[in-house]
């Protein structure tokens, strides 16, 4: 039952990455760059205001560990929490490097700036963008 449900709820959410990424563009690329090695990251730290979104992507998803090996559970989880972080930045959530959110300081809440569509939309594709794509 529950997998019938996650199913068609990821049937939806491919869609909605293609609009996440005109959400990004607008919301988001002004601090966080789509895409770059990590050589030319380290290099360019100065000039960056946030990580990389391509960064971003892969730590979350290798900081959300669940038990039994389900890719459904796993993206609903890396869901639910950008879409929470968007509008809760905190230092507790975090799942920065301390080194870089020293650098970086805490991104400010995008709160009444996004709709919870859009917040979907854009962890949907957050989550899509860089299956396959490793930060390295
Ligand atoms: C004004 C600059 C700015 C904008 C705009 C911005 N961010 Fe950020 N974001 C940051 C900074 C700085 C960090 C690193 C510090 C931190 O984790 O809070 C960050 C971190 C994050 C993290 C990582 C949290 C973690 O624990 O690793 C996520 C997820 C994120 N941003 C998503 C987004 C999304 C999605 C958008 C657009 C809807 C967006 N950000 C727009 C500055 C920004």
């Amino acid at each position: 039952m529950k997998k019938i449900f996650l199913s068609s709820l990821l049937a939806a959410s491919s869609l909605l990455a293609t609009e996440g990424y005109e959400v990004y563009k607008k919301n988001c690329m002004s601090c966080h760059v789509e895409m770059m090695k990590k050589d030319n990251a380290l290099q360019n730290l100065k000039n960056l205001k946030a990580p990389p979104m391509v960064e971003v992507s892969n730590r979350i998803k290798e900081n959300i560990i669940i038990k039994d090996d389900d890719d459904d559970v796993h993206r609903h989880l890396f869901v639910l929490f950008v879409k929470d972080y968007i509008i809760n930045p905190k230092l507790d959530n975090s799942m920065c490097h301390a080194g870089a959110l020293e650098r970086f300081g805490t991104m400010p809440s995008l709160k009444g700036k996004l709709t919870n569509e859009e917040r979907e939309a854009v962890a949907q594709w957050l989550y899509e963008r860089y299956e396959d794509v490793k930060f390295d």
